[in-house]
């Protein structure tokens, strides 16, 4: 019995050593390990980089100390929209002026925010030709502008839109008869000449573009340059509204000031947009075309922006991205990071073409702070948002400081 435990006992040492002896010679020591062997299924699923998911933002990030005007200061200005009554909030306050160089109002330097009808009526005859401006309700932007250093882009002289349709009529009556083509250049012209100097006067070397125009081409309504046919400017005056626009604002901006024309899906329309204002170019009187650059998540830099711009450079105009902001349809984590990594794209292509010389660009205004304040709320297409009252960087803002944890390549 004892001999019969004994030899059990030395049947399973012997075991034991034979599968030690395997087991090293499996673990690439031996001569005969199989290389088809060598790959283990964790080695198999391992992700490539391109594969790794982006990373939330770890916090506190570097970036967090940095600043748009600061990243971009060599390359263009870096603009914001602000909207009437934001001046209140100071975080909103804090964050314009440490990330932004260059201001644009959204709605209180447009036409019927400057334009007194009552004043106008009752100063006739004599404002028969002159109607009353005021340029004072933009006060306190301009004194934020001014002490934290803030370039103003003028937005906008003329445009269809947000302008009083009594400009257009006798005695400044809604409703009433249209003046005629003579009449209606000459309240243009004293309209721009007021706005600029009244301007110059009352906050003197803030200005340093003007938006002459806004949005007058559209394409497809019958006008064989495809200019805007709904517009009372061009129904009063007529076709040629934009030239003497553009004569009259030359003739009485300051001097070294910028004029821009000013449209949305510059894409859909650069020839058309050139021809007309090619003769414009020709007589001095413009110098640069303002791309809006309303866009959504799913469109492509290139086509959509860089493109365009580079034919308007080319045919002589210097260019802006006046009114950017990127739309996504729910506020997804995978939408929010889509909309990073455009706003990314878009700063790294547009800075690319700018330093190439492809493009002549002097500034992108992104047009507004804060989502839930913008004209697209339910888009979420601006870099910060509202989070229980307080102002929180949204990975579009990462995006467009180019943080390298958001892809750069366009989906
Ligand atoms: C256009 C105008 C802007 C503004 C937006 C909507 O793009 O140029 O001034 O009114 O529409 O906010």
């Amino acid at each position: 019995m004892k001999r019969f435990r004994k030899l059990i006992a030395m049947v399973l040492c012997l075991t034991l050593v034979g599968a030690f002896f395997t087991a090293c010679t499996k673990s690439g020591n031996g001569s005969d390990a199989t290389p088809a062997q060598e790959a283990t299924p964790t080695e198999v699923l391992t992700p490539t980089p391109t594969e790794v998911p982006a990373t939330p933002t770890p916090t506190p990030n570097p970036l967090d100390d940095m600043t748009l005007k600061d990243l971009y200061a060599d390359d263009f200005k870096i603009g914001i929209a602000v909207q009437t009554g934001s001046l209140g909030s100071k975080p909103v306050m804090d964050e314009i002026s440490s990330q932004f160089n260059s201001m644009t109002l959204e709605n209180a330097s447009k036409p019927d925010a400057l334009l007194r009808m009552k004043e106008s009526k009752e100063g006739l005859p004599g404002t028969y030709t002159n109607p009353v401006v005021d340029v004072d309700g933009l006060a306190s932007y301009m004194k934020f502008a001014k002490e934290n250093g803030i370039a103003v882009r003028f937005h906008t002289l003329l445009w269809h839109s947000q302008t009083p349709a009594w400009l257009f009529t006798e005695d400044y009556t809604v409703g009433g008869a249209k003046v005629s083509r003579e009449v209606m250049l000459k309240r243009m012209e004293s309209y721009i000449r007021q706005v600029m100097t009244l301007m110059e006067e009352k906050y003197p070397g803030q200005v340093y573009c003007y938006d002459v125009v806004n949005e007058a081409i559209d394409p497809g309504h019958g006008d064989p340059d495809g200019l805007r046919t709904a517009s009372l400017w061009y129904e009063v005056v007529g076709r040629d509204f934009m030239n003497y626009a553009f004569e009259y604002a030359r003739k009485y901006a300051p001097e070294g000031v910028d004029l821009y024309y000013n449209d949305y899906n510059c894409y859909m329309k650069t020839s058309q947009i050139i021809n007309v204002l090619k003769p414009i170019l020709e007589a001095g009187n413009i110098d640069g075309i303002g791309m809006q650059s309303h866009m959504t998540a799913s469109q492509n830099v290139d086509r959509t922006i860089v493109g365009p711009a580079a034919e308007f450079t080319a045919a002589g105009f210097k260019v802006q991205l006046t009114e950017l902001d990127i739309g996504i349809e729910k506020e997804t984590e995978t939408n929010l990071e889509l909309q990073a990594i455009k706003y990314k794209v878009l700063f790294k292509k547009v800075r690319e073409a700018k330093q190439s010389g492809k493009i002549d660009l002097d500034c992108i205004t992104v047009w507004g702070l804060y989502d839930s304040a913008s004209w697209r709320a339910d888009e979420y297409p601006l870099m910060y948002k509202m989070k229980a009252g307080k102002l929180v960087r949204k990975r579009a803002w990462y995006g467009a400081m180019q943080d390298p944890s958001i892809k750069a390549i366009e989906i």
